[in-house]
């Protein structure tokens, strides 16, 4: 209840207090030096009327439904923001505008279903972003174009189906990406431009089937690649060979493999690759064909091309058996034909010389 008021209170006192919006970030006056920074979570509030001035703004369990745009403009101090556990659907471009200082935003367990282009207006320092559970399907290009110093974005469990091919331009210092619990079935080439920073890819727990091949090429720095439970059934080599990181490991346990001669080549000329490991191999289970259903992939490799071995013994006897069969014949004719010569030549000497 008393944390109810004081919500009133201060958002009140923001609204009052705002200038008039505007679409871009605006510098905000307000900010005034004469209050040291304090850190506080609701229940406390009252008694710090300093709260403007604060480090910390906990907001999160607050049944908040909107925070509207520009609200925060007189909390230059921020650090960091919890807003999490409220019923937030959707965010005005400018909302955090300008929390210059702040590092960290909490939005987790929300009910957000899209960001707009100027979702990341003014958030130039933020360090750690969690968007984690909520209603996100559609990441369009643009929403995160601000946060050149965003170290860690946390996407997962939405129901994030789609991802425009630039919406992860301007995450320069990117490091970690989580794009787990998702509704992913295709990653199309230039959807992770400039990340060059990027060490942990996130993809697990999607249904995932279709990679293009230079999807993963700009990510010179990928250390974790984690693909677990998704619906791959093939690879193809240079998917992963294009990732020219120094040591990456890729984990691919809970795919849909169909075990057949073409995987196995993958898979064997990859393990070659010094600088990708692939972790869990031994744990790949083949999905088809039906007979090898469920055996590892690790006990059935060396099954999987004996058929195409005997095929190509085959054409190779073939082509063998053919060869050898024409110079045999070539041979007898050769020789047949000289035999003819040496007749007719002798039959000519001998008539020469009668
Ligand atoms: C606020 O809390 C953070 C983390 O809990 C701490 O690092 C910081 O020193 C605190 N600041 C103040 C003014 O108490
Ligand atoms: C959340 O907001 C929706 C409408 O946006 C409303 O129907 C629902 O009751 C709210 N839930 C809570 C817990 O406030
Ligand atoms: C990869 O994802 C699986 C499934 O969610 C998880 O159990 C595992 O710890 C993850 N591994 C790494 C290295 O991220
Ligand atoms: C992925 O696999 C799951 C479980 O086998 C299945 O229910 C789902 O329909 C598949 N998704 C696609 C896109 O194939």
């Amino acid at each position: 209840m008393k944390s109810h008021l004081w919500l009133f209170s201060l958002f009140s006192t923001l609204w009052s207090s705002a200038a008039p919006e505007a679409d871009g970030c605006e510098e905000g006056g307000g900010c005034r030096e004469d209050f040291q920074p304090v850190n506080y979570s609701s229940p406390l509030l009252p008694q710090h009327p300093g709260h403007m001035f604060s480090e910390h703004l906990d907001l999160s369990k607050q049944q908040l439904s909107a925070v509207p745009s520009g609200k925060f403009r007189s909390f230059c101090r921020l650090k960091v923001l919890f807003l999490s556990d409220n019923n937030i659907s959707s965010l005005d471009d400018g909302t955090f505008c300008p929390l210059e200082n702040l590092l960290k935003l909490d939005l987790r367990r929300n009910t957000i279903s899209s960001l707009g282009q100027g979702f990341s207006l003014g958030l130039g320092s933020l360090k750690e972003l969690l968007l984690a559970r909520n209603k996100l399907t559609h990441l369009s290009a643009g929403s995160f174009l601000q946060l050149g110093e965003l170290q860690r974005l946390d996407l997962s469990a939405n129901a994030i189906r789609s991802i425009d091919k630039m919406a992860f331009r301007g995450l320069t210092s990117l490091r970690q990406l989580h794009l787990e619990d998702n509704q992913l079935e295709c990653l199309s080439a230039g959807i992770f431009p400039m990340l060059q920073r990027l060490e942990m890819l996130h993809l697990q727990e999607n249904q995932i089937k279709v990679i293009d091949a230079d999807v993963f090429t700009p990510l010179t720095s990928l250390a974790v690649l984690n693909l677990t439970n998704n619906n791959l059934t093939s690879i193809c080599f240079r998917t992963f060979l294009s990732i020219l990181s120094y040591s990456t490991h890729i984990l691919l346990k809970g795919n849909q493999w169909h075990c057949n001669c073409d995987l196995q080549r993958v898979f064997h000329k990859l393990r070659d690759v010094r600088r990708l490991s692939l972790d869990d191999y031994s744990s790949l289970h083949c999905t088809k064909p039906q007979e090898l259903w469920g055996h590892q992939l690790s006990e059935v490799e060396s099954k999987l091309c004996v058929a195409e071995t005997v095929t190509v013994l085959i054409i190779t006897l073939t082509v063998v058996i053919t060869v050898v069969a024409s110079i045999v014949m070539a041979e007898r004719n050769r020789k047949k034909r000289t035999g003819k010569h040496w007749s007719e030549d002798s039959d000519m000497s001998y008539d020469s010389q009668s």
